[in-house]
């Protein structure tokens, strides 16, 4: 039986990879697509997240548009890294298919209630302004979900600050909300991510796959590879978002620890960091972990399985 996802994202160039991924790879149902802000504004990332859609042939999968800001703090884009649409560089389609009328939170919430206990995934890639509402306005979901598999945070680094990455650092109190729900929760963080770089040979092995939906995802690459040499200093992009799917897809993809995590809201200089506690033992009601060494190889072999997968959607 498939793992039933809901994808909560701001696409985004590695968003976007990650929704290729979910729906390129057989253990994976994906239930719904939900945006929020975040890369972009809710506008755009919505708009692209239609377009990835028309791309990869996502067809019959209810996408609703989330929060347009955070529950605190003046909204925050990410912009230099990916550009004024937030999926600059391949030409986008116009999308094919139409919102669904719910607000993200409350399609979260139904697909949540409406189907078995233990049954749905929540893989958020974005900001937590959804998850952390939707557990407010229907706390039912906490105990039905099977888990919370989100890429953000970090155990020993940060991206957007000296100590806090990006989607945790846009609304550290969304975060943590949702790290404190006592859901089994487990954060892939910069730690892993920046083990999976798009290495030259892998961004050749999908350009030889040589279909659509292959070309947009080196596009996506050329040009995160560009801005991360820019801005970052990185040899090679950290395709981030993809790595929280292939968690679920295959849980032996990477090592995962047990820690106690919590969201630092009071820190001057530690803002929306992701704090691993690693002493010795982790107490036993602890339901988070952290996700901590990636086998690049087979990672990307994921990748490449799934966008030939899709092969060239009608
Ligand atoms: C995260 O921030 C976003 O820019 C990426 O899409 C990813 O989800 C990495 O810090
Ligand atoms: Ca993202």
């Amino acid at each position: 039986m498939p793992t039933k996802i809901i994808l909560d994202c701001d696409p985004g160039h590695d968003d976007a990879i990650a929704m290729i991924l979910a729906h390129g790879n057989p253990s994976i149902e994906l239930m719904a697509v939900t945006t929020v802000h975040g890369n972009q504004t809710i506008e755009k990332v919505t708009r692209n997240a239609l377009a990835v859609a028309r791309i990869a042939g996502i067809t019959g999968v209810p996408f609703a548009a989330g929060a347009h800001r955070p529950l605190v703090r003046e909204p925050e884009i990410a912009a230099s890294i990916h550009g004024a649409s937030g999926l600059d560089g391949p030409v986008l389609p116009e999308p094919e298919i139409v919102l669904d009328g719910r607000h993200a939170v409350d399609l979260i919430i139904n697909t949540i209630m409406e189907n078995d206990p233990g049954t749905i995934t929540l893989v958020p890639t974005g900001a937590l302004t959804n998850i952390a509402i939707a557990a407010r306005k229907e706390p039912r979901i906490v105990d039905r979900v099977k888990e919370v598999v989100l890429m953000g945070g970090g155990c020993h680094q940060g991206n957007w600050s000296a100590t806090a990455e990006f989607n945790i650092l846009i609304d550290p109190e969304a975060a943590h909300i949702v790290f404190n729900e006592g859901w089994k929760l487990t954060m892939v963080g910069l730690d892993l991510t920046h083990q999976a770089l798009a290495t030259p040979d892998v961004v050749e092995r999908i350009a030889a796959i040589g279909t659509g939906p292959a070309r947009f995802v080196v596009e996506l690459l050329e040009f995160f590879a560009e801005r991360y040499r820019e801005v970052e200093g990185f040899d090679y992009p950290p395709v981030h978002d993809p790595c929280a799917v292939a968690l679920v897809i295959d849980p032996t993809v990477m090592r995962v620890v047990r820690v106690p995590l919590d969201v630092e809201l009071a820190g001057t200089l530690t803002l929306g960091m992701t704090v691993a506690d690693f002493r010795f033992p982790a107490p036993e009601d602890c339901t988070t972990y952290a996700a901590t060494d990636l086998d690049h190889t087979r990672f990307w072999a994921l990748i490449v399985d799934a966008i030939e997968r899709i092969g060239e959607p009608g």
